[in-house]
């Protein structure tokens, strides 16, 4: 399945169950009713991983829903939105640090944690991993807790959760800037 396809089907599938799809939608109305935000991963050098993020709040919680492709067959991979929307940098370092808008220690979910920090992604044997979490402590209304405007960073090694203040999951291997849909 090409790219494009790929895309497009997932996004179609989204906006479905989202609700958000249909003629005379109103973007802007979408958004301030919860919406949707989006980030198409792409690789950094010397990667193939690619993908597609959607961040829904509901209730004040956010579902997020990673497709990416071209990951290690059954690899784990940190995952997380960095602060700064920019993956401009070859090697995705311009996205700068995890998104801490509440200056937290990197942690998993279950503990005291980055906003930004995600449970790691976990690929089938084909390195594609296809998830959904629902967290707290982000949103994609205004605010200091909004990814919009982010970056999401997948990395080319398991999250330990502990390691500050990266989780020491290594390189950066696909990247991509969260903005509204
Ligand atoms: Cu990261
Ligand atoms: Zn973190």
């Amino acid at each position: 399945m090409s790219k494009i396809i790929f895309l497009t089907a997932i996004t179609a599938a989204f906006l479905s169950l989202s609700g958000c799809a249909g003629p005379g939608h109103d973007h802007a109305m979408g958004a301030r009713a919860g919406g949707m935000a989006m980030a198409s991963l792409t690789p950094t050098q010397g990667s193939t991983v690619r993908g597609i993020v959607m961040f829904r709040t509901v209730d004040g919680q956010m579902t997020v829903v990673a497709k990416v492709s071209g990951l290690k067959p059954n690899g784990e991979h940190g995952f997380h939105v960095h602060e700064l929307g920019n993956c401009a940098s070859t090697d995705g370092s311009s996205a700068g640090g995890h998104f801490n808008p509440d200056g937290k220690p990197h942690g998993p979910q279950s503990a005291p944690h980055h906003a930004g920090d995600l449970p790691s992604l976990k690929a089938d044997g084909q390195g594609v991993a296809d998830q959904k979490f629902v967290l707290t402590g982000l949103s994609i209304a205004d605010g200091v807790a909004s990814v919009v405007g982010r970056a999401v960073i997948v990395h080319a090694q398991p999250d330990d959760y502990s390691t500050q203040p990266t989780g020491n999951s290594g390189g950066r291997i696909a990247c991509g800037v969260i903005a509204i849909h």
